[in-house]
């Protein structure tokens, strides 16, 4: 049951509910280690990465439930060699070393894992950490992390935006002594939802979001309840299975802010969007797209989660037009796969030369990574005949029900 046969083409037509952030719900709750006392989380999205970090808190001794909301009780914890080896299948275990070096001043974390898309490197983060007063050394195939007297507040200058890495040392910086500054901080919107957590802990961070963050040291942090923020790319997805399906989809319990780049690429394309306060809706009916360039960069520029996604909607678009990739270094894996269905793609470099064409033809393609395995699917739900995705786990680990979502949009999605 590994695969999803779908027939096309098919119109998307509907509502949906964005489910939580899944980049944000990993982030806050493996740094909500960094206190002992009870954290309830809310929407917290139903997906596979969540599992695996719930899988990995349960086996260091956390008490970890989700009944209406997610409960973590980490007063139990126990285990200073993280090694269980669920930590190599997802890239957030990285957010372990705060609760390392926090709560245990000592220990081991085999290095994580995460989509193949990249090295996925931890040198910014282990760089900022030891800028702070950690000793971490690296030892093969896990971090080993010497004992730490006192963390000291510190000017962090990255010399890479790197989203995890200014997540790694913000957390942390909230419990070293003085104040912190980062400059060259990654500015997504799911940096300033973990800053609003770690505030609502009892944190003092400034200006999360912008490119100078000031984190002022406190002795603890507190218990809460927190609301996780929506999906953008979950969001921005379904904008586009919208747009290339020629469809109307409305996305509640969403924010527009956070997708000002995505929404103004889309609207390039001839999309008529509409948005509300929670609320955004594309509608492309009796529409064909035209073609639009993208370059990814980091937040607020255009989001590399999105880059296959429009990848898919150029191969369906009117004119030709250059995807730039410059985040990632081998997030191009869905192109060959959609030129098995029809597209007319070329690989330059960084870049994807796509021509658009009238239509997709059903074929048996193979999904590889979590943004790849989501526009294939999109792909079969716009190809003429049937399209088989192998490999489907990968769309498990980042968006809830999503057969079920689409098909109440009018996709036609069967597992086998
Ligand atoms: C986060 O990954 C997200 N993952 C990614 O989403 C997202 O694509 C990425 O940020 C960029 O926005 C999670 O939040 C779990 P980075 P992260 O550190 O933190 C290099 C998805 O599909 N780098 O911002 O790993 C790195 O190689 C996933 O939801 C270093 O060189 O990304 C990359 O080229 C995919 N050294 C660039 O920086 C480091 O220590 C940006 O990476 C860290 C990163």
């Amino acid at each position: 049951m590994n695969k999803f046969r779908i027939l096309g083409p098919k119109k998307l037509k509907g509502e949906i509910r964005i489910s939580g952030s899944k980049n944000s719900s990993l982030a806050i709750i493996f740094i909500s280690l960094l206190t002992e006392k009870p954290i309830i989380l809310k929407n917290v999205p139903y997906i596979q990465d969540i599992d695996v970090a719930v899988k990995i808190l349960t086996k260091l001794g956390v008490k970890i439930n989700r009944k209406k909301f997610m409960n973590i009780d980490s007063s139990g914890i126990c285990d200073k060699f993280f090694s269980c080896k669920l930590i190599k299948y997802i890239r957030a275990s990285i957010w372990l070393l705060p609760a390392i070096i926090i709560r245990w001043r000592s220990g081991k974390l085999i290095l994580p894992g995460g989509c193949s898309i990249g090295d996925r490197p931890v040198d910014l983060h282990i760089w900022g950490l030891r800028k702070l007063g950690a000793k971490i050394k690296f030892n093969y195939d896990h971090l080993k992390i010497d004992s730490v007297n006192k963390l000291i507040g510190n000017t962090i200058h990255f010399s890479k935006i790197s989203v995890g890495a200014t997540i790694t040392v913000m957390s942390v910086a909230t419990l070293a002594y003085g104040t912190t500054i980062i400059k060259n901080a990654a500015r997504d919107p799911e940096i300033i939802d973990i800053a609003n957590f770690l505030n609502k802990l009892g944190a003092k961070i400034i200006n999360a979001g912008k490119n100078e963050i000031v984190i002022i040291g406190v002795k603890y942090l507190k218990s809460c309840i927190y609301n996780i923020m929506p999906d953008r790319i979950e969001t921005g997805t379904f904008l586009i299975a919208a747009a290339v399906s020629g469809g109307d989809i409305l996305c509640h319990n969403t924010c527009v802010n956070n997708l000002k780049i995505v929404l103004k690429k889309l609207k390039f394309t001839g999309a008529k969007i509409t948005f509300g306060q929670d609320w955004i809706r594309l509608n492309m009916i009796g529409k064909c797209p035209r073609s639009v360039n993208i370059n990814t960069a980091p937040y607020p520029n255009f989001p590399t989660d999105m880059q296959s996604q429009f990848t898919l909607l150029n191969s369906v678009s009117k004119g030709s037009s250059v995807i730039t990739e410059n985040i990632f270094e081998n997030r191009f894996m869905h192109v060959s796969e959609f030129i098995k269905m029809g597209a007319r793609l070329n690989i330059k470099d960084n870049k994807i030369i796509c021509c658009g064409v009238k239509k997709l033809i059903g074929s048996k393609v193979n999904a590889t990574d979590l943004r790849s395995s989501i526009s294939l699917v999109l792909a079969g739900c716009i190809a003429d005949g049937i399209t088989v995705v192998k490999n489907i786990h990968h769309i498990y680990r980042g968006y809830e029900s999503i057969k079920n979502k689409l098909n109440s949009l009018g996709a036609i999605i069967e597992c086998i």
